[in-house]
């Protein structure tokens, strides 16, 4: 259970806010709260600018949620400071020449999200559709090995003056990845405010040029990255990947709950079910639940989001992703329909959701070229 925000804002009423003799609430410092399972995230704004007086604002935010609603609650306080006819603009900016940003979202690791990714990004390409994708998996990108690029570097070019980076081509599809930055070797420790950081780099400072759909490949997990990441980034939609197992579908709910967030309100497009089923070569007609049956249908169902469609477990995706050449790559196959569907399914959801939010330009499905089922 997230904390209760008017518990918080009581909490820091008792604050006073620097130089103001007023609290921090009456004097309107606070500027977002978001809450999540233990966590909870304060954005404060303050008059002074000097790190002194952020740092004590962020002590005694933190003491008060501690003292006055929860001793074990993970806190942490973005302090800004601003002048004070300078109104402050939590709006998300738009980025030049994407048209739909779209996350791809788990909650549990391993359950598909890179390899939905991958496919949905080739699927498109197919469709006629420009498609990048920007893997942001901190813990593990995969992203450039599924697209047999993984010795390949980003260029940096000049584009008015300004050096960009340029990302890398496979497939038809532009990638940029952390895994270019890192050592595969060698641990990286992120915080949530530098994987934002990074992530915000990769989509404002490189060449991507005019994209309908740029794909966000999410590390696994809720927690404090993910926020930071969901909040710096304009993301029109997340589409949540599950197996139909009970424990990945727990998790699934959080990633949802995570995207619904008041403030943080990024419309969740729907569930796609990887993993639904297995079927050996030499009994094609078998279906063998091995992850239970239906389960991401009925989540679907159940929190009111659509159902996107149902990838069955099968040695080839594995294979495919291993040797970098995404399956939906295959013509003519039940796979590439399978791929093919749950692009078609999340598409006619963000054109509904599109008409209904009007930040992020709208792809009709209509302009779809050269779609293969
Ligand atoms: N439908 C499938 N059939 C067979 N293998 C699959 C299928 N989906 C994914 N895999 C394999 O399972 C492994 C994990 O998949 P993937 O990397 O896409 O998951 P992920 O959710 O991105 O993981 P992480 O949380 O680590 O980022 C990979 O080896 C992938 O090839
Ligand atoms: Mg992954």
């Amino acid at each position: 259970m997230a904390y209760s925000k008017t518990d918080i804002t009581k909490a820091l009423e008792t604050i006073t806010a620097p130089g103001e003799g007023k609290s921090l609430v009456e004097s309107e410092a606070i500027k977002n709260i978001v809450t999540f399972e233990k966590e909870i995230i304060v954005d404060v704004t303050i008059a002074n600018p000097s790190l002194q007086a952020k740092k004590k604002v962020e002590v005694e935010i933190m003491k008060a949620i501690h003292q006055h609603v929860d001793q074990k609650a993970d806190v942490k306080v973005n302090v800004t400071s601003e002048t004070k006819n300078e109104p402050f603009k939590p709006e998300k900016p738009k980025v030049p020449g994407i048209k739909n940003i779209i996350a791809i979202a788990s909650g549990k690791g391993g359950v598909g999200k890179s390899t939905i990714t991958s496919n949905m990004a080739i699927s498109l390409q197919k469709m006629g559709f420009k498609v990048g994708i920007l893997d942001a998996d901190v813990y593990g990108p995969s992203t450039h090995l599924m697209f047999d690029v993984a010795n390949a570097r980003p260029l940096s070019i000049e584009i008015d003056g300004r050096s960009k980076m340029q990302p890398v081509e496979s497939y038809g599809v532009k990638i940029l990845s952390l895994g270019f930055f890192t050592d595969a070797n060698q641990a990286v420790i992120w915080r949530g405010a530098m994987a934002s950081k990074a992530l915000n780099q990769m989509i404002f400072d490189a060449h991507w040029g005019e994209l309908d759909f740029l794909l966000i490949d999410l590390p696994p997990g809720t927690g404090d990255i993910h926020l930071s990441i969901v909040q710096a980034v304009p993301i029109t939609g997340a589409v949540i990947v599950s197996t139909p197992q009970n424990i990945a579908l727990a998790d699934a709910k959080k990633g949802v709950a995570m995207f619904q967030q008041e403030n943080i309100n990024v419309p969740v497009l729907g569930i796609v079910e990887n993993m639904s089923y297995f079927t050996p070569a030499e009994l094609p007609d078998n279906k063998y639940y091995i992850f239970g049956k239906d389960g991401a249908k009925n989540l679907a169902e159940d929190i009111d989001t659509a159902f996107l469609g149902e990838v069955p477990l099968v040695q080839s995706i594995r294979e495919a992703g291993d040797v970098g050449h995404p399956v939906a790559l295959q013509e003519n196959t039940p796979l590439e329909n399978a791929f093919a569907e749950i692009t078609k399914n999340t598409l006619s959801e963000l054109v509904k959701r599109n008409d209904d939010l009007p930040p992020t330009e709208v792809v009709r499905i209509t302009t779809m070229s050269g779609c293969s089922s």
